[in-house]
């Protein structure tokens, strides 16, 4: 009987701690926490310190700039322009933040990609994309859709997913996001354009594909540049 409550005790003591260790975005400990880089007098909150309060002004909460598009003249065809926490410091601690995304006419896309801090929720407000995501091993299954203005489409945390304009004109959308920063990992620039680049025989066994292709996928590990 003793045992079983030290263990309970233990145990309940775990979980205190894990919940001081690892906030988790929505966790607000007062009204908000406006993020600022001077550590004096500050609290540390989120990987950010907190603004006294008092000092906090509107602006700590503001942003302007996301009627403009990006410019998607790169390699994907797209261009993502964030709204987190490091635009708005008034974001600090309160689990959310906002994209706008641009697509290039016929073939602009938002390569594949995961964002392991939030779910996104995407508005297509000009237009035709098609989107989808990949759920977790075993199945792998994928769910898509094609999204015209007005229509909205959820891609949960973590989970691989991607947005392709199929349109003959220019897409536009704005995603809400779960944190207010949600991390990205683009899966191709992960995974053949690390620094330093994985070993090519580990890339060439993982996709199953012959090791001067990935060779030429990723130029800078070294054998082929051109
Ligand atoms: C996105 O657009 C902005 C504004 O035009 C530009 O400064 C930035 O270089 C673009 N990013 C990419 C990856 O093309
Ligand atoms: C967009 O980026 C391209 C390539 O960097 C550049 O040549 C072009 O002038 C930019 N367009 C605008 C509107 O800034």
């Amino acid at each position: 009987m003793k045992r079983i409550h030290s263990i309970l005790v233990a145990f309940i003591l775990l979980a205190f701690a894990c919940s001081l260790a690892s906030a988790f975005d929505p966790s607000p400990l007062q009204d908000f926490c406006v993020a600022i880089n001077d550590n004096k007098d500050g609290v540390f909150v989120n990987g950010k310190f907190c603004k006294d309060p008092k000092l906090a002004v509107a602006d700590d909460f503001f942003f302007s700039g996301l009627n403009k598009p990006g410019n998607t003249s790169n390699l994907v065809g797209s261009n993502v322009t964030t709204v987190n926490v490091d635009q708005i410091p008034g974001l600090n601690t309160l689990g959310i933040s906002l994209v706008r995304i641009d697509f290039a006419p016929y073939g602009g896309l938002n390569p594949p990609h995961t964002h392991p801090r939030g779910t996104e929720i995407l508005l297509v407000v000009e237009g035709t994309l098609y989107v989808g995501f990949v759920t977790s091993n075993p199945d792998n299954r994928l769910f898509t859709k094609v999204l015209h203005p007005g229509d909205v489409f959820v891609f949960p945390i973590g989970l691989i997913h991607f947005q392709f304009n199929i349109g003959e004109t220019k897409a536009v959308a704005f995603a809400g996001l779960s944190s207010q920063n949600p991390g990205v990992i683009t899966i191709a620039n992960a995974v053949f354009g690390s620094n330093p680049p994985i070993n090519p025989d580990v890339l060439a066994k993982a996709f199953q594909l012959d090791k001067t292709v990935i060779s030429i996928f990723s130029p800078d590990s070294g054998q082929i540049n051109e």
